[in-house]
């Protein structure tokens, strides 16, 4: 049964079709760059003997992501899962970005991941499959930092909340990570206020809840509090926060 992971060619993504592949499940891997995705896919076939497909999509510019997407499904055996960690945040979110650099983020932090459930949808409805959402600690409060990239992710959270009330958990599962901070490329060269996990660890939870029913999640847990605590600081306060 397989398991589709956009964003495959670094930080969680590349981690996730890592320990999915240990676990012997054949995949579709997408990422931007070609030569990036099927070097990663050829090295889990020689590690892992495992079933690799690999899709180059630039999901800034791809119009409908979801049917290249379905087309490669058609040489892999039914979909069962769909893992949506593709992301791209920039330093100058800041409202000075110009139109096209946020229809870009846009694009690719909320366009495409709608596009591809829909997409895949009907298959994945068949399997009484499972659609994995990332969120971000971004999208607990708006700040004047990271104002698309929060304002997409309050999009995923949306879409967490339709796809449970639209179908049923004995046809479709969904599950929604709230992330706080990973070392990888997203988070490359931030003054961060905590500690960044490493995304393998943030992986194998992921892998090992694929099989359970719908539900939200903080990860790692103390982001709950975190959030809980953004959330309820007074406003004088919350505004004169930078990091
Ligand atoms: N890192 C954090 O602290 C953090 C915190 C909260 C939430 N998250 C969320 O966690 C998920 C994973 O993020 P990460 O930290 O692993 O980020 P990452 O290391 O930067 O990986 C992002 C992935 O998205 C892909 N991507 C970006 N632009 C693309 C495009 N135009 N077309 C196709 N693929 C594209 C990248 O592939 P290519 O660039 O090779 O195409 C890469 O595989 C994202 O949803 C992110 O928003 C991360």
């Amino acid at each position: 049964m397989t398991a589709v992971v956009v964003g495959a060619s670094s930080g969680l993504g590349r981690a996730l079709a890592g320990e999915l592949a240990r676990r012997g499940q054949p995949l579709l891997l997408v990422a931007s760059d070609a030569r990036d995705i099927e070097a990663i896919g050829a090295d889990l076939r020689i590690r892992h003997d495992a079933v690799v497909r690999c899709l180059a999509l630039d999901l800034a510019r791809e119009a409908d992501p979801g049917a290249r997407m379905t087309a490669a499904l058609e040489a892999l055996p039914p979909v069962t899962s769909v893992l949506l960690a593709v992301g791209l945040s920039r330093g100058d979110d800041d409202f000075g970005l110009d139109a096209s650099r946020i229809g870009e983020l846009l694009a690719i932090n909320l366009h495409a991941p709608l596009a591809i459930v829909h997409a895949l949808l009907p298959r994945l409805r068949e399997t009484r499959g499972v659609v994995v959402l990332f969120s971000s600690i971004a999208a607990v409060r708006g700040r004047g930092r990271n104002v698309v990239y929060a304002a997409a992710k309050r999009g995923i959270e949306s879409m967490y909340e339709s796809l449970r009330h639209r179908h049923a958990g004995a046809e479709l599962r969904v599950q929604l990570y709230r992330l706080g901070f990973l070392a990888t490329n997203l988070t490359h060269g931030m003054r961060l206020p905590m500690p960044a996990v490493e995304p393998v660890d943030v992986a194998r939870v992921v892998a090992d809840r694929l099989q359970r029913g719908s539900a939200r999640w903080y990860l790692p847990r103390r982001f709950a509090l975190v959030a809980a605590i953004v959330r309820l600081l007074p406003w004088g306060l919350f505004r004169r926060m930078r990091a």
